[in-house]
C-alpha cells in the first residue's frame, strides 16, 4: 500500500485524495443484490441483542473494524489516536496502515503508537506482501507487532495496486515467505491475517492463503474505494492517472468475496471491508459468512470531520445493524447467518 518510502509525502497525498477526489467505485459491493427475510414476530428486545464477538483473542462489543489505513506522519497519527480512541469506547477492533515508512526509518515508530488510547481492543498490525517478496521476514514483522503492541498482524496482499502505481511488481515467492511468516509469528502467539485492500479475495485464493497458514482473511473486495482510481488520482503524470483510471472498476465485489470465501474455509476467521456504508450493509456481510465488517474511508471522512463524528457513525451503524437483527430474529450476531435472500425487486434497503 505503500510507496512511502520512495516518497515520504505519498501517504499524505493518499488521505488527501480519499478526502477529495471521487475514488469510490462506480459498481457496487453487491449488498443490494440481498434483503433480509424479516421476522414479525422476533421474540426478542431491540434494546437487549447481543452484537458481540471475539477477534485475534479479544472481546469486540460489535462486529466492527476500523480498517488500517494511516499512521508514520504527525498527521496520520493524530487521524488514529482518533479513530483508536473511538475503537476503545465503542469495543471495536483497530488496523494501523503499513508500518514499512517506520521499519526503514525507525524515527517515524513513535508516529504508530495507539495502544495508549485504545488498550482493551484487538489492533492489527500491517504489512505488505510486496515487501515479503523483497526479504522481508519474522524480524521485520515483530518489530511492527512491538511498535504498536499488536494481537495481530495484517499482510494486505496488493498486486494490482502495485501495478498501477508503478511499485513493487515481482510478487515471485510470496506464498513461501507468507508460509514461514505464519510459522515464525504462531510461535510468538500472534495470529497473522492475509487482506485485501479492496479487490477481493476469492474462493481459490482464499485456499492458497489458508495452506500458507494464515489465521484468518480480510477478503476486502470492491464497491468502496478503488485504489486503482486513489493511485490514478495521486498520480502526477497523465498516462499514469490514465492506467488507474482504466482498472479503476477492478475487483471482486466484496458480496461475491465473503461468499466465496466462507463458502471455500467455512470456519476460518472472517473480516469483511470494502464498500460496507452503513449497518444494513454490515449486516448483509455477517449474514453472507462475515465475521467482522471493516470500514475505511468513511472512518477517514468522520475522522476529518467535526468532533463527535466519529462516534455518530458508529452509533449509527450498530443501530442499524440491531434493527437487522431484531427484525429478522437473530439475538447474536452470529444468528444473522443466512437470513437473506437473492432479491427478486430492484428496491433499495
Ligand atoms: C486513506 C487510506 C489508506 C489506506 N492504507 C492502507 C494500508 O496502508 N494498508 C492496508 O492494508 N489497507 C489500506 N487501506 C485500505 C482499506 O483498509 C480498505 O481495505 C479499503 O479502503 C476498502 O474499504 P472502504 O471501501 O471502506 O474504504 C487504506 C484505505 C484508505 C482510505
Amino acid at each position: 500500500m505503500d510507496d512511502t518510502v520512495r516518497d515520504p509525502s505519498a501517504k499524505q497525498r493518499h488521505i488527501d485524495v480519499c478526502l477529495a477526489q471521487p475514488v469510490e467505485y462506480a459498481k457496487s459491493a453487491g449488498f443490494e443484490r440481498f434483503e433480509f427475510v424479516n421476522e414479525a414476530l422476533p421474540e426478542l428486545s431491540l434494546a437487549d441483542l447481543d452484537l458481540s464477538t471475539t477477534l485475534a483473542g479479544r472481546r469486540l462489543r460489535a462486529p466492527l473494524m476500523i480498517a488500517p489505513m494511516t499512521g508514520g506522519t504527525a498527521r496520520g497519527h493524530a487521524i488514529n489516536l482518533r479513530l483508536a480512541a473511538a475503537a476503545e469506547r465503542h469495543g471495536l477492533a483497530f488496523g494501523v496502515g503499513s508500518q514499512r515508512v517506520a521499519l526503514e526509518s525507525p524515527d517515524r515508530a513513535g508516529f504508530f503508537e495507539i495502544r495508549e488510547v485504545a488498550p482493551s481492543v484487538p489492533l492489527f498490525a500491517n504489512l505488505g506482501a510486496a515487501q515479503l517478496a523483497r526479504g522481508y521476514g519474522a524480524e521485520q514483522a515483530r518489530r511492527a507487532v512491538a511498535m504498536i503492541g499488536a494481537d495481530a498482524l495484517f499482510v494486505h496482499c496488493n498486486a494490482l495496486q502495485e501495478a498501477v502505481q508503478g511499485g513493487d511488481r515481482d510478487f515471485r515467492g510470496v506464498a513461501a515467505r507468507l508460509t514461514r511468516l505464519c510459522r515464525d509469528l504462531a510461535a510468538d502467539g500472534i495470529p497473522v491475517y492475509a487482506r485485501e485492500v479492496g479487490f477481493g479475495i476469492g474462493g481459490a485464493t482464499a485456499r492458497r492463503l489458508a495452506d500458507c497458514g494464515v489465521a484468518g482473511i480480510d477478503c476486502a473486495g470492491a464497491g468502496g474505494t478503488s485504489w486503482a482510481k486513489v493511485e490514478a488520482y495521486c498520480a502526477t503524470d497523465a498516462r499514469r492517472r490514465a492506467l488507474g483510471l482504466e482498472f479503476g472498476e477492478w475487483g471482486i465485489p466484496t458480496s461475491e468475496a465473503i461468499v466465496e470465501v466462507r463458502a471455500a474455509l467455512p470456519d476460518i476467521p472472517l473480516i469483511a471491508t470494502g464498500g460496507l456504508r452503513s449497518g444494513i450493509d454490515l449486516a448483509k456481510a455477517l449474514a453472507l459468512g462475515a465475521d467482522v465488517g471493516g470500514m475505511a474511508r468513511p472512518f477517514l471522512l468522520a475522522a476529518h470531520a467535526e468532533e463527535g463524528a466519529v462516534d455518530r457513525l458508529v452509533e449509527d451503524v450498530l443501530a442499524r445493524l440491531r434493527i437487522c437483527m431484531f427484525a429478522t430474529g437473530a439475538g447474536t450476531v452470529a444468528g444473522l447467518r443466512g437470513r437473506l435472500r437473492l432479491r427478486t425487486s430492484a428496491a433499495q434497503g
